[in-house]
C-alpha cells in the first residue's frame, strides 16, 4: 500500500469519530440528562459539552500540514484557543467524572486517568512548542487529541457492550427521551 492510502484511512476515520463526539455535543440539550447532577452543575456541564464540541471541529484541522503550511498565523491563533479549550474541557471533565459520576469508582478511576493525561499531554504539548521543538508538539498535540476523541466517541463501543452484559436496562437507558425514572431503574 502506498503512503496516501493509509493517510486517508486514518483521516477518514478521524473525521468520522470526531463527527460522533460532535453530534454527542450538539444532541445533548435535545435530552433530559440520563446523569441527573448535570442539572445541579449546569455551567461546568455546558462548559464541557459545547467547549468540547468546539474543540472537536478546530483540533485536526490542526494536523492538516496544507493549512499549518500555508496559514502558520491562523495555525498559531486557533493552536493557542484550543489550549485553553482544553484546559476548561479537561478540568470540567475531572470535576464531572471525580464529583459527580454515573457510574461510581469506575468511572472515577477512568476518568482521573484519561482526565489527567488528557491535560498532561495538552500542557506538555504547549511547552515545547513554547521552547521551539515542533517534533515533539506535534507528538503530544497528537496524544491529547487521541485521547479527547476516544472519551468523546467511547459511547460507540460503551453502549454495544452495556448492550450484550445488560439488555434490559439499556433499553431502558437509550429508549429517548432519557427520564429520571429510567435512572432510577438503571441504578437500582
Ligand atoms: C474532546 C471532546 C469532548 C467532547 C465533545 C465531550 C462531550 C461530552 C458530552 C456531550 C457529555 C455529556 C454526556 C452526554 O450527553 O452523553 C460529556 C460528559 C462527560 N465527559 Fe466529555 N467530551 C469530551 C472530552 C472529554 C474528556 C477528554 C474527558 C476525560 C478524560 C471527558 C469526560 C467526561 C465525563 C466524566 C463526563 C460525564 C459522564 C457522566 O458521569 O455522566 N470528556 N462529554
Amino acid at each position: 500500500m502506498t503512503r496516501k492510502g493509509p493517510s486517508w484511512i486514518l483521516a477518514t476515520a478521524v473525521g468520522v469519530l470526531a463527527l460522533v463526539g460532535i453530534a454527542a455535543s450538539a444532541t445533548h440539550y435535545f435530552w433530559e440528562p440520563y446523569n441527573p447532577a448535570f442539572l445541579d452543575f449546569p455551567i461546568v456541564t455546558a462548559l464541557h459539552v459545547v467547549l468540547g464540541g468546539i474543540y472537536l471541529i478546530l483540533a485536526p484541522l490542526q494536523f492538516v500540514s496544507r493549512i499549518r503550511s500555508r496559514h502558520l498565523a491562523y495555525h498559531r491563533r486557533v493552536g493557542r484557543l484550543l489550549v485553553a479549550i482544553g484546559l476548561m474541557v479537561g478540568a470540567t471533565a475531572l470535576f464531572m467524572g471525580l464529583v459527580i459520576p454515573f457510574f461510581g469508582w469506575g468511572e472515577r478511576v477512568i476518568i482521573g486517568l484519561f482526565g489527567t493525561v488528557f491535560l498532561v499531554a495538552l500542557t506538555t504539548g504547549f511547552l515545547h512548542v513554547r521552547a521551539g521543538r515542533v517534533a515533539l508538539h506535534r507528538e503530544w498535540m497528537m496524544r491529547a487529541f487521541a485521547v479527547g476523541l476516544s472519551i468523546a466517541t467511547q459511547r460507540l463501543i460503551f453502549f454495544p457492550a452495556l448492550w450484550i452484559v445488560r439488555v434490559d436496562e439499556l433499553r431502558v437507558r437509550v429508549g429517548a427521551p432519557y427520564t429520571r425514572a429510567a435512572v432510577t431503574e438503571w441504578r437500582a
